[in-house]
């Protein structure tokens, strides 16, 4: 019942530390990027181009991306809200670029300052400018399996922002579970309802680990046979706009269970519990992977 292959897309550089309270240089960002490569992730969400304002961790957008030395084959990709932040972007050269919006309305105002449909309309040059330039685009929907403001968010809704994506041209979406609240049966119908707009190659699993449910969850969309998912090297990450929120599922413990279950990632799991016990060092703090933590300690 499971894909015989899963593609991973390391958030780690974006996600993971769009949130860091301590300034990180720009060259550990590289370097991370520089590591994940190696250990053989073929996608790397690399920064923001976002408000300084807003994110203020994500200023060094253009001196990450025009410092990373790019490997053949490995896809970059960048956050983009609106123009200003496309054109920045289109200048560095990115291989995708993502529009973030939300099935909560006030998860959209808190994040991107703007309700679903205003934000439908902001991103719709955004796509068709991306996309024009022969750069891929992904949307991210947000709060799919529940909302910091809003609790419980119904599949329906989830399902309506992936049309509304389809529409303006988005050519795959990701399921976010931002806060982590999501269970397994609540996985399977979101999935469902983007499915009905996106094919299986089209859609991905992106899920924070708040509940400890994230890998539960992972397992959930592999048994529809979705086999792309965002994951970030330590399990580092949170959403500056949804409090209380932790980071995503470490890929760590996502290749783990991939291996286990017998699934190709193309991803060596040594050097990548090594690239997660560097950047945790560089934090300063351990680890959030656990199998990070138990090959560590072997
Ligand atoms: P706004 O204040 O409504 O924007 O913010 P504005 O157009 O009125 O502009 C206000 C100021 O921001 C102006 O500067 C603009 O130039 C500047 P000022 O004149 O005041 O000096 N500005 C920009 N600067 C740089 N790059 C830009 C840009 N745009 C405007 N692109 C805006 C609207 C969308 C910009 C703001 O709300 C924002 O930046 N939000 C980003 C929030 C964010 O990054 N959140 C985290 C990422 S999403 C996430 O983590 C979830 C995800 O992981 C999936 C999941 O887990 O759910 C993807
Ligand atoms: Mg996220």
């Amino acid at each position: 019942p499971y894909p015989n292959r899963v593609r991973l897309i390391d958030v780690a550089p974006r996600d993971g530390l769009q949130n860091e309270k301590q300034p990180v240089a720009a060259a550990v960002k590289i370097e991370l990027v520089h590591r994940l490569q190696a250990a053989g992730l073929r996608e790397i969400e690399v920064t923001s181009y976002v408000s300084p304002k807003w994110v203020p961790q994500m200023a060094d957008n253009h001196e990450v991306m025009t410092g990373i030395t790019r490997q053949p084959g490995v896809r970059y990709a960048v956050l983009t809200p609106n123009m200003k932040g496309l054109e920045a972007a289109l200048a560095d050269r990115p291989d995708e670029i993502v529009v973030f919006g939300a099935a909560s309305e006030t998860f959209s105002q808190k994040n991107i300052n703007c309700s679903i449909a205003e934000s439908i309309e902001r991103f719709a040059p955004v796509v068709a400018a991306a996309l024009q330039a022969g750069v891929a685009v992904r949307g991210a929907i947000s709060c799919a399996l529940g909302c910091p403001y809003e609790g419980d968010i119904a599949p329906e809704r989830v399902g309506e922002l992936a049309r509304l994506m389809k529409d303006i041209g988005v050519q795959r979406v990701d399921i976010a579970d931002t806060i982590g609240v999501g269970t397994p049966l609540k996985v399977q119908r979101a999935f469902e309802a983007a499915l009905a707009h996106y094919d299986l190659d089209h859609v991905s699993g992106h899920f924070h680990d708040t509940y400890g449910q994230a890998l539960a969850n992972t397992l959930a969309a592999l048994q529809m046979g979705v086999w792309n998912f965002q994951s970030s090297v330590a399990g580092l990450g949170g959403c500056p706009y949804a409090r209380g929120a932790t980071g995503n599922v470490a890929t760590e413990d996502v290749v783990y269970l991939l291996h286990g279950l017998g699934i190709d990632t193309g991803i060596d799991l040594d050097a990548l519990v090594d690239a997660g016990a560097w950047i945790s060092a560089q934090l300063g703090r351990p680890t959030g992977s656990r199998v990070g933590r138990a090959l560590l300690a072997k």
